[in-house]
């Protein structure tokens, strides 16, 4: 599966400081400049967004989950649709995961064996088990550009044996996924595992790139461990993982991690961060975050962010959008989740023009500089 017409990947610019790269990757719905940050749409849809409005923000991709879909309409329903693309009328490619890290998160209600994760629906209780060939089938079903294979996120922490036998499990599923792959219209992507051990990071980059698929990810990081390890486990892996394939930092999205992930040769990125903070009314600004529900914004009359070029930023104050919050009126959460997305975008944008004309360095210097949390 190393070659597929459909898809291409070429290097653009490289930073002479960093790791830190511009490309372009071809898919059947487009292209996609890299690096770049595929905003959420877990259930078919970004949460508080229409179509118009995650592509005014510039997103030139978004991510869907296989868990999810699945469990509500149905893989069968959306592929009768026509495939998730025609079922949320989204032109543009769509990434799906593979619903490995859902189950996961399931806690008590599924269990792991070689064979797959057995699991209990969390809307009925109900029993299901997703093999490495059953997440292929559901993503086929579903159509999405990009797939994901089956992988387990180790959770953190944990010791270095059970590590490695997820690791190594991990690998053995990523090999099923790759022989169960039935067509050349989607592109499959493997996902590097090994926890916080980067010599089992190094082995587990190894055997993915072995494998040799479209794309390499690198999975169970931001798990709750401290950012420099994060980094540390980024440089153990990118040094491995092929230059001339993409490489998929998986749900991670704050700002300073978007900056050192391109940094360490990463060029693409997702997160729920952006739109859940929206949600409850926190803004991202250059320098991190703004609590518009608090007192200090009752009579700023301001936009969000003044450089910002969004729709609330261009229409509306933070006075205005504090009280929408404040009110828990829907449009307070529009709004945010527009701004979100809009500056995470831009900031890609500004990163991708700072590596073609050589200041990144500089630009990453600042921006590290100025950031707080
Ligand atoms: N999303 C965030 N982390 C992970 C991961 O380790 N695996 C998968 N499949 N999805 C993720
Ligand atoms: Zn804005």
């Amino acid at each position: 599966m190393g070659y597929n017409r459909n898809f291409d990947f070429k290097v653009e610019a490289v930073d002479g400081f960093s790791r830190a790269r511009t490309g372009v990757l071809k898919t059947p719905h487009g292209e996609i400049k890299t690096p770049v940050f595929m905003p959420v749409g877990t259930q078919a849809t970004v949460k508080a967004m229409t179509n118009d409005q995650v592509l005014e923000c510039g997103a030139q991709i978004i991510l869907g989950n296989t868990y999810h879909l699945y469990m509500r309409p149905g893989h069968e329903l959306i592929r009768e649709a026509g495939g998730l693309h025609q079922f949320m009328n989204w032109k543009k490619p769509i990434l799906t995961d593979s619903g490995g890290f859902q189950v996961f998160s399931l806690g008590d209600l599924r269990k792991l064996t070689e064979e797959g994760a057995a699991f209990q629906s969390h809307l009925d209780g109900s029993r299901h088990m997703f093999t490495p060939e059953k997440v292929v089938a559901i993503q086929e079903a579903l159509g999405s550009d990009i797939m994901m294979v089956l992988d387990e996120c180790t959770p953190y922490p944990a010791d270095f044996a059970y590590t490695k036998h997820s690791m190594e499990r991990t690998h053995r599923w990523a090999k099923r996924c790759r022989d169960a792959q039935q067509n050349d219209k989607q592109a499959l992507f493997g996902i590097v595992q090994g926890g916080m051990y980067p010599e089992l990071r190094k082995i587990s980059a190894e055997e993915i790139a072995r494998l040799d698929f479209i794309g390499n990810a690198i999975g169970g990081l931001s798990v709750g461990e401290p950012k420099p390890m994060m980094y540390e486990m980024l440089d153990a892996v990118t040094e491995i993982l092929p230059e001339d394939k993409p490489r998929y930092l998986m749900g991670v999205g704050s700002a300073d991690c978007l900056v050192e992930g391109v940094a360490r040769g990463v060029d693409m990125f997702d997160c729920v961060l952006q739109t859940r903070i929206a949600r409850n009314g926190t803004a991202l600004v250059r320098n991190g975050k703004l609590v518009i529900r608090n007192a200090e914004y009752a009579k700023d009359f301001r936009p969000i962010d003044e450089s910002c070029d969004c729709y609330a930023c261009r229409n509306h104050t933070r006075a205005y959008i504090r009280h929408l919050v404040k009110t828990n009126e829907i449009l307070g959460a529009i709004l945010l989740s527009i701004h979100n997305t809009r500056f995470t975008i831009r900031l890609m944008e500004e990163i991708r023009g700072h590596i073609q004309t050589g200041t990144f360095e500089e630009f990453r210097r600042e921006f590290m500089a100025d950031f707080q949390i």
